[in-house]
């Protein structure tokens, strides 16, 4: 078997979106996750992967797996750093030595206390919590392959899976049930649907992209602009959300809170201006009444 792509994670938030992506374009593609995916493996046992990689023998690996869950990351830092990290170690060198592609999905978890600011590829990162530091590990070790794509982002969209619903599943039922929500204003973002996301991703990789590359909205936004855009598009009330700051939130974890990208490298090998907060929402909007008219 020789596939074009295989997608690491395809039955997540992002995987999803890259595997109907990459059919859409014809791409002869497949998935890989534990459960309920083209082929089913826990990609930790270094072993299994390998032998599995192997038989694809796939020309484009993109790794979307990953522990995103900031609590766990932190109660649990050897098995986030085996997730995060070290599995891309071995994809990295495996991808090396077939002269394939490798694509590792990081993140903007990075930087703090700077608002609305837009961070290039260069700005200094702030290591501030296990998730932030095995994913800042898993880059580096991904860029020992001087071929691999490391691609920073900050992602929204639907996972479909009601056990680990996505921040804007979360929030679109919250506002559906008229539950109270904090809206906070002092956590800034540069958002991007995964459809947009992952149209992006396929370009830069047909264009042979390599190192470093931020892949988000152009536009920075706080989740106040964010959730009360969403709500406005989809015809929600905010009656019962209040204003107010995430420093003062109860969290156990330390976080980060000014994560926008500067996205003018990314768009500069494009050759197109990548979505503003508005068309991300119109994005979003259109996928949730999509899914609504069908099911
Ligand atoms: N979500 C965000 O807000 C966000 C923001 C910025 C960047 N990112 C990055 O974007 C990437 C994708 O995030 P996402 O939210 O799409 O993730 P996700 O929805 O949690 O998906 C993770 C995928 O990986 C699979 N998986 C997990 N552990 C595995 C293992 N050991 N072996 C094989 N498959 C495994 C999962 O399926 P099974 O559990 O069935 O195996 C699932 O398909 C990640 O690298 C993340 O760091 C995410």
């Amino acid at each position: 078997m020789a596939v074009d792509f295989l997608i690491l994670g395809s039955t997540g938030m992002l995987g999803q979106a890259l595997m109907n992506t990459l059919k859409a374009e014809n791409h002869s593609v497949i998935g890989l996750a534990r459960k309920n995916a083209d082929i089913c493996i826990d990609i930790t046992d270094d072993a299994l992967l390998l032998q599995t990689l192997k038989a694809i023998a796939p020309q484009v690996i993109i790794n979307t797996v990953a522990i995103v869950n900031l609590s766990f990351c932190e109660q649990n830092p050897d098995q986030s750093y085996v997730y995060n990290a070290r599995v891309s170690s071995v994809l990295a060198n495996y991808c090396a030595s077939e002269s394939i592609k490798y694509v590792y999905i990081s993140t903007d978890h990075y930087f703090s206390k700077n608002k609305n600011f837009k961070h290039s590829e260069n700005a200094q990162v702030n290591l501030c919590n296990e998730y932030a530091r095995t994913k800042y590990i898993g880059e580096q070790l991904s860029l020992t392959n001087p071929n691999a794509l490391v691609i920073r982002t900050n992602i929204v969209g639907f996972r479909y899976n009601p056990d680990t619903p996505t921040f804007v599943e979360w929030v679109i039922n919250a506002l559906e049930k008229q539950e109270k929500m904090i809206l906070f204003d002092d956590f800034y973002t540069s958002s991007l649907d995964v459809y947009s996301f992952s149209k992006a991703l396929c370009i830069l990789i047909k264009k042979d992209a390599s190192g470093l590359y931020n892949l988000a909205s152009s536009e920075v936004s706080n989740k106040n602009q964010f959730i009360s855009k969403l709500a406005q598009k989809l015809g929600f009330s905010l009656n019962n959300t209040s204003i107010g700051s995430m420093e003062q939130s109860l969290s156990e974890v330390q976080r980060n809170n000014s994560l926008g990208l500067d996205v003018s490298k990314a768009e500069k090998l494009l050759n197109f201006n990548l979505p503003k907060l508005s068309d991300v929402i119109n994005n979003l909007a259109t996928e949730y009444l999509n899914r609504k008219k069908i099911s």
